[in-house]
């Protein structure tokens, strides 16, 4: 513990406290729960509808295993609350896992959140703490952060210690993620406090992490290689989809590159996938971020290559759209259109960011009326993002509630998330139920080609000829 945190005074250990009880503070806690059954778990939010939901047997977020998880935990070790003040004060360990988003006009993140949390926990902080970034942030926020602590705290003998200490964890496995992580960070000043601080945090994730999985390092070096780590997985991806652009072009087949590719252990078999753009809350953000620290250090050059990727990431969506149009007779005004999945990857209802939005956009405006169906996403957010004040047409927008009825009498089915259901349809039924000639754009390069070519569907995959 650091020097100067006062014993819990119950029964537990150690108390730890989440603040923000999003896709990062839920899970991560209901994890270390199960994990640490000596200490006490405590995520707060000021949003109370996100606690109920926590509280209740319908969860504000779907993760595969989590419900099951909160469920066994809740009320044990692991409790939901909106009393933000009362859930700093008796910490130990505050872990901050506030939203980070970018700012709408591209400058940077918007910190405002992650500001007023810095200011609540000084102002209700009685005794030292170690408090710990989890969200992604900008290197060098630690410093602001104390810049907040050191004016804004109750008395000059309380310590505040920052770490860093980024998640890993990928929606849609983040229950297995955060089980067995491939990696833990930890990063610390490099003065006897910040050291202390470090071994305390890495002897809570020895309690289920091999030793040689944890990394620790400095904190500067630990806030920046979340943000590197997601710009080279995002460059994995755009890297792939600009091949898929010349595969198309040139008769190569982008599964077999993926194939070539992935067998040198020098480039790796992972995240190799072409498909219609990456999505999520995560890697645009993180390029965006990127792009903006590196201009803010008038790192001009090393801005445009990371830029260069989220330009790659717009042009796959876009080159998408202009697919479905021009194979469909350069025309869809008019038209049915299938979307098949709306969430930013399966096994999440998260929507955020997702190519979907995009790709569903420019289809609108090309007159098609789409009929949308996705497993998990919920059909409040999916419409928001076609707000009628600015002029999308409600009345060329149906929202779906299973694949069968989506498709019927529609000119194409397009494939936007990779759910495992959309492997398993019945595609002869779908078939029989839809307009002819029948189209079916695989954006995820989920289904067997030649099994729906043989139906009669005219197929449209990423990256093949
Ligand atoms: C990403 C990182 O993978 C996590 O390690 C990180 O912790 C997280 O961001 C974060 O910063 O919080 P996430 O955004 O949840 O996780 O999902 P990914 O699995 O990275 O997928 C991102 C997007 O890339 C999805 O739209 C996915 O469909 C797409 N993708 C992924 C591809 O198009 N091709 C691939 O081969 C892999």
């Amino acid at each position: 513990m650091a020097s100067g945190t006062p014993t819990p005074s119950s029964e537990f250990e150690m108390n730890i406290c989440f603040v923000g009880a999003g896709y990062v503070g839920g899970p991560t806690a209901a994890v270390m729960a199960k994990f640490c059954p000596t200490i006490k778990f405590t995520v707060v939010d000021l949003d109370r509808r996100r606690i109920d939901g926590w509280n209740s047997d319908i969860l504000p977020i779907y993760e595969p295993g989590l419900q099951e998880l909160v469920e066994a935990m809740r009320g044990k070790n692991l409790f939901f609350s909106t009393d933000v003040g009362k859930g700093i004060d008796a910490a130990d360990i505050v872990m901050v896992a506030v939203n980070t988003p970018n700012k709408p006009f591209g400058a940077g993140y918007d910190l405002a959140a992650y500001e007023s949390v810095s200011r609540s926990i000084a102002q209700h902080s009685n005794s030292s703490k170690i408090i710990v970034e989890k969200s992604t942030v900008p290197v060098r926020t630690a410093e602001r952060m104390r810049q907040i602590f050191d004016s804004n705290k109750k008395r000059p003998d309380i310590q505040l210690e920052i770490l860093s200490n980024p998640e890993f964890l990928a929606e849609g496995t983040a229950v297995k993620n955060l089980e067995n992580p491939d990696r833990v960070l930890v990063g610390g000043l490099e003065t006897k406090e910040g050291q202390e601080a470090v071994r305390v945090l890495v002897e809570v994730y020895r309690k289920w992490v091999p030793a040689n999985r944890i990394i620790t390092t400095n904190l500067w070096s630990s806030e920046l290689g979340k943000l590197a780590a997601n710009a080279m997985l995002a460059q994995r991806v755009s890297s792939m989809n600009s091949m898929s652009a010349l595969c198309e072009v040139s008769g190569a087949n982008v599964e077999e590159l993926k194939r070539i590719l992935g067998s040198d252990p020098r480039i790796g078999s992972q995240f190799l996938n072409a498909s219609v753009g990456f999505g999520g809350s995560c890697l645009e953000k993180d390029l965006c971020g990127l792009v903006y620290l590196c201009e803010s250090y008038h790192l001009d050059e090393v801005a445009d290559y990371w830029r260069s990727v989220l330009k790659i990431n717009d042009y796959q969506k876009a080159r998408f759209s202009r697919n479905v149009v021009s194979k469909m007779f350069d025309n869809v005004k008019g038209k049915n259109i299938a979307i098949y999945g709306f969430a930013f990857k399966k096994d999440t209802g998260d929507i955020r960011l997702s190519p979907a939005i995009d790709i569903c956009r420019q289809l609108l405006k090309e007159g098609a009326r789409l009929f949308i169906y996705d497993p998990k996403a919920s059909h409040v957010e999916m419409i928001a993002e076609f707000p009628a004040a600015q002029g999308f047409p409600q009345e060329r927008i149906s929202l779906e509630r299973n694949a069968y009825t989506c498709a019927t009498e529609t000119h194409a089915i397009c494939i936007l998330t990779d759910w495992t259901e959309f492997k398993n349809l019945d595609y002869e039924r779908i078939y029989r139920s839809m307009q002819k000639p029948a189209f079916i754009f695989d954006g995820r390069n989920l289904l067997d080609a030649p099994q729906l070519k043989a139906i009669g569907f005219h197929v449209v995959s990423i990256g093949k000829q």
